[in-house]
């Protein structure tokens, strides 16, 4: 998080140094993959890995927070995931509500506002509960917003969408006919702009079922670290990556 006291010059990254903060992304999605491997290949129990893994969510709140990044959203548990041993999904759950719990007061104190998306009423009543606790605490808050994708899955969030729509056409509510715009109203989190940036980590070229609607002309990174081992030079290198690219939206370059 953004320490209280003023960053010195020794303090600073020598890569944050090299962004241009005239052309930052304005929302960065992250698929955090490879903790089952991390841990594996340290002999671990999968968990470990996931506990691990909390480092780097801690180190991507973090970097966007300092560089002034308006939005994160973080892939935490995807719709397939509930098909994982009920011992590593509850184990994922005990480690979210304790990361919200532990992260709580620094949540508050960097002004982050705290969003979930998916089908969120598949979740455990107790992380339910204190997912929206957080939600209502930080609404108003101005900082980052961070979003979790929890039993989110893209697919599923379009077919949410659609009969969402289908349900207001039924009482006679919608009668317009759908554009790319108002589409975008039924979407989990309607207010949440396209993302700009996508990183995956752990070297795996698959978007596995992540915001498939709202990713049309993101820029994507792949890194191959996994992502217990995910720091701030990594974010930081992926948005200098990102500076690098051209974005066409289809068009051409005048
Ligand atoms: C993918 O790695 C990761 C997940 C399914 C869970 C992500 C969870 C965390 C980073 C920890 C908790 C998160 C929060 C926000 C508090 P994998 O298990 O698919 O790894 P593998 O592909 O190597 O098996």
């Amino acid at each position: 998080m953004v320490p209280k006291r003023k960053l010195e010059e020794k303090d600073i990254h020598p890569l944050l140094k090299l962004i241009d903060r005239q052309n930052l992304p304005q929302h960065i999605a992250i698929i955090m993959d490879g903790n089952g491997r991390w841990a594996k290949s340290r002999g671990l129990k999968r968990i470990e890995g996931h506990k691990a893994g909390i480092e780097g969510v801690r180190a991507a709140v973090e970097a966007s927070s300092e560089l002034g990044i308006k939005f994160l959203t973080l892939y935490a548990f995807s719709v397939e995931n509930w098909k994982r041993p009920q011992s590593e999904v509850r184990s994922l759950f005990e480690l979210l509500d304790r990361y919200l719990d532990k992260e709580f007061k620094k949540i508050e104190e960097n002004k982050i506002r705290f969003k979930a998306m998916g089908r969120l009423h598949d979740l455990p009543s107790k992380t339910k509960k204190h997912l929206s606790v957080v939600e209502e605490k930080t609404r108003d808050y101005n900082g980052l917003t961070l979003t979790l994708a929890l039993s989110y899955g893209g697919r599923t969030e379009i077919c949410d969408a659609v009969n969402k729509i289908l349900d207001e056409e039924e009482k006679g509510k919608y009668k317009e006919k759908i554009t790319d715009e108002k589409f975008r109203e039924f979407l989990y989190c309607p207010h949440l702009p396209d993302p700009d940036l996508l990183i995956r980590t752990s070297g795996e070229y698959r978007l596995s079922n992540f915001m498939l609607w709202q990713i049309a002309y993101t820029e994507i990174i792949i890194l191959d670290t996994l992502w217990p081992d995910f720091r701030k030079e990594h974010f930081y290198e992926a948005v200098l990556d990102y500076q690098k690219r051209e974005r066409r939206y289809g068009g051409i370059t005048e």
